[in-house]
């Protein structure tokens, strides 16, 4: 974050330079079609190989124009002084000399963010971790192509999302961008978001990377974690993601890792991301995430975003001062401009238009019917069946549904419903919390023209328990907001907000509870209420979708990517581990000139250390491994129907296959998403059990489906550090199958050699 642009200053640029905004960013797009469209080169042949076409052009490059492919010009956001830029959070310069365009970088995790400020509509999806619950690849490549088609629409030609840090710390205030603690899941669907966003011709990009895994003190804090599992844990969630999409960028992150910047941090850029997992394209630092010019280059930095404190003038002394070779220096270069052929920026430049907010709002709704988790159906509570009166109370649910802020930050179109509070920590004044307008209320309103629905606000407890006693069902919405640049200090919702939903159960025990959060809650009230919906942040047709699934129109089908644990004590850090104040960047005092932030950060921070010696042990590895009861475990969800697994045959060695079969023993259509772990032999030395496979299955009533699901060899390895290299472990494996983490009725074992 660039305070010096996300200043007052900004604000007040803002609105008078609206109109120079839009027009500037229209120049920025015309820039990148006029390089591509003109003259041919060498390099125009659009059937030789990315690698071929960005050798050609590197042969004719200067010393001068190699650098500005290196380097960020500074962070516009929309604030227009700068003609060249789009308005997004960082940029490249075009060559036209060389025809080469410009590469324009836009925030993009739910939606492109600031398209509001260019004038422009974005379409908020249901947020990371929210999506992910649908476990569905073939939905997350529509969610990156929605993503895609919007970014080309606004004149960019990069995303900046692609987040799948593991949620090895569920307070982390990004774990709503992110996509819940499994690598194999996070991975395997964050590369399909990625492979939806590259269809568009846009550069992929998968962040942060690496262990940045807390917000608290992220520009200061050592992460210090072995590496067997750091690439068994987060690292391989990159490694799937990266193998699936072939994503063309890499955004490094702020924290350290073992003790070096992960911007300069050889094992990881080199070793482990252009190494072992042969990542082809470039790594760009997280925005002031560069701390070095030598050091960061050798490692393999490849660009440095959004300024040029290292990679600019001296980049060039250091080439000329024979300190970075020329081959390293082409090396940087030849992974930008290989991404920019592969990604189509030279060959199919686009246009802007209006994005087509109709199919947009489609789409949303969709993913959002996909996501949202049943946790609790006593009594059949849901679906909403034969009900005359309904109490709706709090969570705004009058007015829209909770976003996730940060860069994220999908603006509300027309502007957010619920007055914005400020965030907190020092990014309190450029955060707030945005609401997105699809009221619940008025979708349950439509979805049930016959029933009596009232609304209280729940700030009153007394008013509401009045109108909960009132009513047949009643229905709460608590919400946890967060955003990037802190973290929950706890897992628990407000005190006022399980105050609320202790009250309404007492004064009427058909209660529903309706979660907006981004990261697990803990649920004091649990017992006490029937129904439970977990609907995250969910986009800019929340509203809509969550009726359809209270309904039952929809059958809700998620399941949860991160397990709800019953309090912070059973967490691998009971405490949020949090920084000194001298490892926090400091603004100057109100009324002191504005620094330059990003040349602040690029100074380092001093360090504090987080020691994640769970080590392996992430998420329910964690709570299998120490034997606790969950809230609700990891892969868990309830539909309206029921399903009945049998017939487990596990087949094959190396190639294993399990195949099993799956009924609706409902009686309504449903979707199962059915979940194959994997026990390794005691010799791994592993966490009890890891998952491996799933499959979402659609079934009619009655229904029997006979399911396959193929294991590869590599879901079952571990990595040997000494030889460098994933090992399957001789012995017996039990192979698992069910409805959730803990729920496996089928085994089979596999023996192994
Ligand atoms: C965030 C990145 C984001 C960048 C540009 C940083 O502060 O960590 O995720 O892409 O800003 O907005």
């Amino acid at each position: 974050m660039n305070m010096s642009m996300k200043s007052n200053r900004r604000r007040g640029l803002l609105v008078l330079g609206l109109a120079a905004a839009m027009c500037s960013g229209t120049l920025a797009v015309a820039q990148v079609a006029k390089a591509a469209s003109g003259k041919q080169f060498p390099w125009s042949d659009a059937s030789l190989s990315p690698d071929v076409r960005a050798d050609r052009v590197i042969q004719e490059m200067t010393l001068d124009e190699k650098i500005l492919l290196l380097h960020g010009q500074g962070m516009p956001m929309g604030a227009q002084t700068d003609t060249r830029s789009n308005g997004g959070a960082g940029y490249t310069v075009a060559i036209p000399r060389l025809g080469i365009p410009s590469i324009q970088m836009a925030d993009s995790a739910y939606g492109v963010t600031r398209g509001a400020a260019m004038g422009r509509y974005s379409t908020a999806l249901p947020n990371n971790l929210g999506a992910a619950s649908s476990w569905d690849t073939a939905m997350m490549q529509t969610y990156g192509e929605l993503i895609g088609t919007e970014l080309r629409d606004e004149g960019y030609n990069m995303t900046l999302g692609g987040g799948v840090n593991l949620a090895r710390e569920p307070r982390d205030g990004r774990t709503f961008e992110y996509m819940g603690e499994d690598p194999l899941l996070a991975g395997t669907l964050d590369g399909n978001v990625e492979v939806g966003v590259q269809s568009q011709h846009i550069i992929g990009d998968v962040k942060h990377y690496a262990i940045n895994d807390q917000e608290s003190g992220r520009m200061a804090v050592n992460a210090n974690i072995d590496q067997r599992a750091m690439r068994e844990t987060d690292l391989r969630a990159f490694g799937i993601a990266l193998q699936i999409s072939h994503a063309g960028a890499v955004m490094c992150s702020y924290n350290r890792v073992n003790g070096v910047y992960a911007c300069q941090n050889s094992y990881l850029l080199s070793d482990v991301l252009k190494g072992a997992f042969g990542f082809k394209g470039f790594v760009l630092s997280d925005w002031g995430g560069t701390h070095s010019t030598v050091q960061a280059s050798h490692a393999g930095l490849d660009q440095e975003q959004p300024g040029d404190y290292f990679y600019g003038d001296a980049l060039k002394k250091a080439v000329e001062d024979g300190q970075i070779s020329q081959a390293e220096l082409n090396e940087h270069v030849h992974r930008v401009l290989r991404s920019m052929f592969a990604a189509g920026l030279f060959d199919d430049p686009g246009k802007t238009q209006v994005p087509n907010v109709e199919s947009g709002y489609a789409t949303a709704r969709q993913i959002a019917e996909e996501s949202m988790v049943l946790l609790k159906n006593e009594s059949h509570i849901l679906p909403l069946a034969g009900v005359h009166r309904i109490a709706v109370i709090g969570g705004h649910a009058d007015v829209g549904v909770l976003s996730g802020g940060g860069s994220a930050q999908v603006d509300p179109p027309g502007g957010s419903p619920v007055p914005q509070k400020p965030g907190k920590g020092i990014f309190a004044a450029f955060i707030h919390q945005a609401w997105m307008p699809d009221s619940p209320l008025r979708a349950l309103r439509e979805a049930l023209p016959g029933t009596e629905i009232s609304f209280s606000a729940g700030d009153d407890v007394a008013a509401a328990e009045s109108a909960a006693s009132k009513a047949d069902v009643a229905i709460v919405f608590v919400y946890q907001w967060e955003a990037e640049g802190f973290d929950l200090p706890t897992l628990d919702l407000a005190p006022e907000q399980n105050k609320l939903v202790e009250g309404v159960a007492a004064a009427n025990p058909r209660t529903i509870v309706v979660l907006e959060t981004g990261s697990p809650a803990t649920m004091p009230w649990a017992e006490k209420v029937q129904g439970i919906v977990e609907a995250w942040y969910p986009g800019i047709r929340g509203g809509e979708a969550l009726a359809e699934i209270l309904t039952g129109k929809v059958d809700p089908s998620g399941k949860l990517a991160i397990t709800f644990p019953r309090s912070d004590a059973d967490l691998p850090h009971p405490r949020l581990v949090t920084p000194p104040a001298s490892s926090e960047p400091q603004l100057p005092p109100k009324g002191k000139p504005p620094v330059d932030f990003m040349k602040v950060l690029g100074q380092g921070l001093p360090a504090f250390q987080t020691y994640y010696d769970e080590g392996l042990k992430v998420g329910y590895k964690w709570y299998d491994a120490e034997q606790k009861p969950v809230l609700f475990p990891f892969g868990f969800g309830l539909s309206y129907t029921t399903f009945a697994y049998s017939d487990l045959r596990v087949t094959g060695g190396t190639a294993t296959t399990v195949n099993f079969r799956l009924k609706n023993t409902g009686e309504q259509a449903g979707t199962e998403i059915a979940e194959v772990y994997a026990e390794l032999p005691a010799a791994a030395q592993e966490p009890p059990k890891r998952l491996v496979g799933w499959a979402r299955v659609a079934l009619q009533p009655g229904e029997t489906k006979q399911i396959s699901i193929p294991v590869d060899r590599d879901r079952l390895t571990i990595f040997d550090v000494a030889h460098k290299d994933w090992e399957l472990t001789p012995g017996s494996y039990s192979i698992l199958v069910g409805s959730s983490s803990r729920d496996l009725p089928l085994t089979q074992t596999l023996t192994l050699p």
